[in-house]
């Protein structure tokens, strides 16, 4: 049995969830991998960093969580006040990075990021922020350390996006991108175009996991702003920055233009496109009333889709859940089995 050994920091609703499979899915996974998976670190902003050799009892830590005590009354564990300091004394093969989004220095996710990677750590992230802001220098970091740094969790949670666009779709050449890539806005937009109004369904969003902490991040598309940034990177190679995406968020959008797009047979979506042309690459995020026979037109809820327009497979779409506890540690979950098979 192959046994890899998990540093978890950001303990909220997606580290919970991560946490949460972890525990769930023990027995399929060394049915199916052959793999164990000690949890052996584990961090919040509150609670500090802890930390045991032999590993963490995930029941008593969402137990924990659930009761918002301390971690640290966690039997047998030894204990930082910061994760910074928690990772850099102990020892972990693979970072799970579930902090908060940052979009403005991604801090303190990077750190962690760049801290794992320097000690020889692989890393997957659900945070936005580093590979938003960071992607190149951490891609060529983890290159030069011979590590992995993977992110399926950023775009559309644990919908297999970036790995099937990278590893399933190898040699296609993609010219364009258009997704539906933000689950609290779409779960808005589709709400209000049953009537519905705009306060009471983003507290809806908000109750069911789905909104970032603060929710301007949604519902102004800076959300959806940093996945696009983290496409074009690995979709395209370009490191763009996030003020070079064009943006509008669903913030100027009235019941009454949602449902009439509606009567004109369109749906209103928040709409993220990347488009190649020769060199340049062209990115936006903005509300567009979709003609229903647009894939995207359908997606309802928090689901997300995205569509790769490419050479020899024409159009892909996919579709998925775009956000939530178990959604989105699934995508963490996904990136720990594919790095562990590597060791
Ligand atoms: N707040 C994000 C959303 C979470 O609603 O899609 C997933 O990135």
């Amino acid at each position: 049995m192959k046994k890899v050994r998990l540093s978890l920091i950001g303990f909220g609703v997606v580290g919970q969830g991560l946490a949460e499979l972890l525990q769930t899915k023990r027995d399929l996974l060394r049915r199916e991998y052959d793999l164990d998976v000690a949890l052996v670190s584990v961090a919040n902003s509150r609670h500090g960093f802890i930390y045991r050799e032999e590993g963490l009892d995930i029941a008593t830590l969402l137990e924990l969580a659930a009761r918002r005590q301390p971690l640290t009354q966690h039997p047998g564990v030894r204990h930082w006040s910061s994760a910074l300091e928690g990772l850099q004394a102990t020892q972990a093969d693979i970072l799970a990075e579930a902090t908060w989004t940052n979009l403005r220095d991604a801090e303190p996710g990077l750190s962690h990021v760049r801290t794992a990677l320097q000690q020889g750590m692989h890393v997957t992230l659900a945070n936005k922020g580093p590979a938003a802001l960071a992607a190149s220098e951490l891609l060529d970091l983890a290159r030069q350390q011979g590590v992995q740094f993977r992110m399926e969790a950023t775009v559309m949670a644990g919908t297999p996006v970036l790995s099937t666009v990278r590893e399933g779709m190898a040699g296609v050449e993609v010219h364009a991108v258009r997704g539906i890539l933000n689950g609290t806005t779409n779960y808005i937009l589709s709400a209000m175009a049953q009537g519905r109004g705009y306060a009471e369904v983003l507290a809806e969003a908000q109750a069911q996991g789905y909104a970032e902490a603060d929710p301007t991040a949604d519902v102004e598309g800076y959300d959806v702003v940093a996945k696009t940034v983290i496409l074009a990177a690995l979709v395209f190679g370009q490191f763009i920055k996030p003020a070079q995406v064009q943006r509008q968020g669903i913030t100027g959008v009235t019941l009454e233009q949602v449902q009439q797009a509606a009567r004109d047979g369109r749906r209103i979506k928040l709409i993220a496109s990347l488009s190649r042309d020769g060199e340049q690459l062209q990115a936006s995020v903005e509300p567009v009333a979709l003609p229903l026979e647009d894939p995207l037109a359908h997606v309802d809820g928090a689901m997300n889709a995205i569509t790769f327009h490419g050479d020899s497979l024409s159009t892909v779409t996919i579709s998925g859940p775009g956000a939530g506890r178990l959604q989105t540690g699934q995508g963490l979950l996904a990136d720990v089995i594919a790095i562990a098979k590597t060791l």
